[in-house]
């Protein structure tokens, strides 16, 4: 079954009130692209003023908190989050798990909370290149799976998973595309295994230097629904053609 494409922009600690013409332009263009759901994550303190300055268009966090309020210096709720006019958010990001040290079970947590609170999801997840190595990418992606897959169950429309190899990362490499049809179809199956038929409607994006010379090859491999875009989805000129090859299969 060929899902709905999902290309998602993470702008990471990109992005001041100089780039919302840059968010207005992406936005503008990707609406040549009817068949394909866009959305750019940017920084929390841009969501308001990119939400502006993109009416219609989906804008998301690229963290939350789990907790709905209360003393948590510094974080952001999900509550705030759709208050300020996002529709989405990343969890998991393997910059945030090595960074933040955040685990499994605190990814489960802000998925289980975001998706309560009404917004959708994208669930990172992702080897390290000695996990590669050892020939234990798979077992590793879908334990994190198990460990981090939010509790209540959900549609394709408001959860997705992005497969981002953590070696694959801003760093110009991407797996073959045997390895990612071989993790996706994994995922799929504990996709459908954890929820049923409604399994087999979550998006699965992948993730990882993502260009628009290589999108194509990488939205015709199966179980890719999608990407989650870093480094080129700052400019709508590196980003639209990753959306026009997204529409394109
Ligand atoms: P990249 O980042 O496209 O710059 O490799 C992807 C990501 O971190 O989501």
């Amino acid at each position: 079954m060929a899902l709905r494409k999902l290309v998602a922009g993470n702008w990471k600690m990109h992005g001041v009130s100089a780039d919302l013409a840059e968010i207005a332009a992406i936005a503008d263009a990707s609406r040549r692209y009817l068949g394909v759901d866009v959305a750019l994550c940017v920084p929390a303190i841009l969501i308001e003023r990119a939400a502006r300055a993109a009416p219609g268009f989906a804008i998301g966090g690229q963290d939350v908190h789990h907790a709905e309020r209360g003393a948590h210096t510094g974080c952001t709720s999900s509550q705030m989050l759709l208050d300020a006019g996002a529709r989405l958010t990343i969890v998991g990001h393997s910059e945030r798990r090595d960074a933040q040290r955040e685990s499994d079970s605190d990814v489960k947590a802000k998925s289980t909370a975001a998706l309560s609170c009404g917004l959708a999801v994208i669930l990172c997840v992702g080897e390290r290149l000695e996990v590669r190595e050892q020939g234990a990418a798979v077992p590793t992606v879908l334990a994190q799976l198990d460990g981090a897959l939010p509790e209540r169950s959900a549609s394709g429309a408001e959860l997705a998973i992005a497969y981002e190899p953590v070696w694959a990362i801003g760093t110009g490499k991407i797996p073959t595309t045997a390895e990612i049809a071989e993790m996706h179809a994994a995922i799929r199956a504990k996709l459908v295994e954890r929820y049923g038929d409604g399994g087999a409607g979550i998006r699965i994006l992948y993730g990882g230097s993502v260009k628009g010379s290589n999108a194509a090859e990488i939205f015709a491999v199966d179980n890719v629904d999608g990407a989650l875009v870093g480094g080129a989805s700052l400019k709508a000129s590196d980003f639209i053609p990753i959306v026009e090859a997204a529409a394109g299969v």
